[in-house]
């Protein structure tokens, strides 16, 4: 694997998640591959559970790490070509990403959608650079339009504990006060489309996402509808997609986020959240802190999903 930036890099859905239930018996048996690998994460963005579970992943496959926060201690980066630097930012990121590549052996990359440049966004502007220009195999931590790593982890969650073979799978939007990238629900409707569930999209109108990622999947406005016999509810915020109103917040209905009322609807479902998550925006306290919340399980399966990603980077080494 040269690249991992959406499902596709995987190949057989099904057979990368077998690999990742493997790997998570046994999380050091392949620890000979990254003997004297050095694993570059780059990260322009903030991050916890990328960071770590990243970095754990790479360590458990007995490789070195290094991490370049870009906007702690390094030079400010221009990141458009033509431009004249006369401003703040001393170094190219067209400089700096080979300097990067010829320290490293792979390169993970955060960078998230800036949410004003709707092209420079979906272009995948920066993380394409990365692959471009390092001349070393790439994964997304996270970039503008997707978080691969999230809902492969959130997949393999999904199979852990799925109680019928084709499991009603919800995505449903909910408030938030920032204005935020639509890369996990971009994602997780990418695999869920993949995956043998019957997925459903639920969102106030206004709130489409990019039909490359949903794909014809079922989208229906009113949420409660969409919970109905739910197995799994997925909540998320994202801001709008579609022009005019391209990374701004439309709507901020707090009957949108998710608590006892919602789940009361569904199959007795289980709640699952990419996290960092704001309470009683997204969530009610009582469902995240419920026995059906699998948050906790879900981050901890973002080490099982990098390991999988980074150990078929470097068996293709
Ligand atoms: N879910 C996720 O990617 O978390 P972080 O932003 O903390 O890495």
């Amino acid at each position: 694997m040269k690249t991992y930036t959406n499902v596709k890099d995987l190949g057989d859905l099904q057979k990368a998640v077998q690999e990742a239930l493997e790997v998570k018996k046994n999380r050091f048996a392949y620890k000979h591959l990254g003997e004297n690998k050095t694993l570059l994460m780059v990260f322009f963005n903030s991050s916890l559970r990328t960071r770590l579970s990243t970095q754990k992943a790479g360590m458990n496959l007995g490789m070195n790490t290094i991490v370049l926060d870009v906007n702690q201690g390094a030079w400010k980066l221009e990141t458009e070509r033509g431009v004249i630097m006369d401003g703040d930012k001393s170094e190219h990121l067209l400089e700096a990403i080979p300097v990067m590549g010829s320290y490293c052996d792979l390169i993970g990359v955060r960078s998230f959608a800036g949410l004003q440049d709707k092209t420079f966004d979906y272009n995948e502007t920066i993380l394409n650079q990365f692959i471009e220009h390092s001349g070393k195999p790439v994964f997304s931590m996270e970039a503008a339009t997707g978080h691969p790593l999230q809902a492969f982890a959130d997949l393999i969650t999904i199979e852990e504990h799925k109680r019928t073979a084709r499991p009603k799978v919800v995505m449903t939007w909910a408030p938030h006060p920032r204005a935020l990238p639509q890369a996990v629900p971009n994602s997780f409707a990418d695999f869920m489309n993949e995956a043998d569930v019957d997925f459903v999209i639920t969102h106030p109108k206004g709130y489409e996402l990019d039909e490359k990622f949903v794909r014809g999947a079922r989208v229906e406005y009113d949420q409660m509808k969409a919970l109905e016999g739910a197995d799994f509810v997925y909540a998320k915020n994202w801001s709008a997609y579609r022009d005019p109103h391209y990374g701004q917040i439309i709507n901020t209905d707090r009957n949108w986020t998710v608590g006892q009322r919602q789940m009361a609807v569904t199959n007795n479902a289980f709640f699952m959240h990419c996290l960092p998550v704001r309470r009683n925006m997204i969530v009610t306290d009582d469902v995240i802190e419920s026995p059906q919340s699998l948050v906790i399980p879900e981050a901890a399966n973002r080490e099982i999903s990098a390991q999988v990603v980074l150990k078929r980077m470097l068996e293709t080494m």
